[in-house]
């Protein structure tokens, strides 16, 4: 599939980690639909992951930054632009951990300092790119940014722990931001609420499989991979969602919106 849909824009993306990541499906997507962009990473990520090798297949610059930074975020931004040759249109937030997650601590044992560092990598981070990028004024009018989140914001998904809190903020400084830089260059701002998938991130939480398994069976549609994300996401970027701003956007399958499937309930039926 290649229509073309990002042909001339310049974009950032944050958190292309290796080839499972949502990022990393979406960068070649962009770039098969013709985007110019950056990739951009904690530095300790860099060099772990691969990023170098999808650089190369995208003919992107790699360029590290810790999004909870804001001197690495300026820096980001003066680099990105010199090299794409121009402002930004559109711009992936697809970052996310939480220490306590990492550490296996319950919700109900949190360890408070790594709860802010939660709170800061995987959500306030958004409000520090954004604002860097207000007052550098880096984005084209009309330009895209979309953020990755999960219904644990709204449901309760126990082991999501403390990223639930993450996400909420997250989804809420996209629309309070949406507002301010909609007004003030008709920047759209959305999150997109992507079904669980197989990533470093996605499988770090406790019982993954069980609830991979237990939200495909849930859903009409099954669960979203990787590439579903990616091309929804696309479409977002595109001019063709020109209009979309301030929305949190379920790309799960149907999941959010069912009570419970025939599935589910036969498989509970068994166990009783
Ligand atoms: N995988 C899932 O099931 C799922 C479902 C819904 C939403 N999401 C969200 O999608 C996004 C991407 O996650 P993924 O599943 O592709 O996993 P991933 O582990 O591949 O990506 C997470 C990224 O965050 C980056 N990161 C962490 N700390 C950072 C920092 N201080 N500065 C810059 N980058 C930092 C990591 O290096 C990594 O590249 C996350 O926001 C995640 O919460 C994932």
């Amino acid at each position: 599939m290649n229509h073309q849909l990002l042909k001339g824009k310049r974009g950032i993306i944050f958190g292309a980690l290796d080839e499972r990541s949502l990022a990393w499906k979406t960068a070649e997507r962009a770039f098969e639909e013709g985007a110019q962009f950056v990739l951009t990473n904690a530095p300790v990520a860099l060099r772990l992951g691969t990023i170098n090798q999808l650089a190369d297949k995208c003919k992107a610059k790699v360029i590290p930054a810790d999004a909870t930074l804001i001197e690495d975020i300026e820096k980001l931004y003066d680099e990105s632009i010199q090299f794409l040759g121009g402002k930004i249109d559109f711009l992936l937030h697809s970052i996310g951990m939480s220490p306590n997650v990492r550490k296996g601590k319950t919700y109900n044992d949190l360890d408070y300092n790594f709860f802010l560092k939660t709170l800061d990598i995987s959500g306030l981070s958004l409000h520090k790119i954004l604002q860097v990028a207000e007052k550098k004024d880096v984005f084209n009018e009309g330009a895209s940014v979309v953020a990755l989140t999960y219904v644990a914001a709204q449901r309760v998904f126990p082991h999501y722990s403390d990223m639930s809190q993450a996400k909420a903020l997250l989804e809420s400084i996209a629309r309070s931001y949406g507002y301010q830089l909609g007004v003030k260059k008709k920047v759209r701002i959305n999150t997109v609420s992507q079904s669980p998938t197989v990533t470093t991130a996605g499988s770090g939480v406790t019982g993954f499989d069980t609830f991979y398994s237990y939200a495909d069976k849930m859903s009409p549609l099954g669960n979203a991979s990787a590439l579903d994300c990616a091309d929804y996401l696309i479409t977002l970027f595109s001019d063709l969602t020109r209009k979309v701003t301030m929305q949190n956007l379920f790309n799960d399958g149907g999941f959010s919106s069912m009570g419970i499937s025939q599935q589910i309930l036969e498989i509970v039926k068994q166990k009783n």
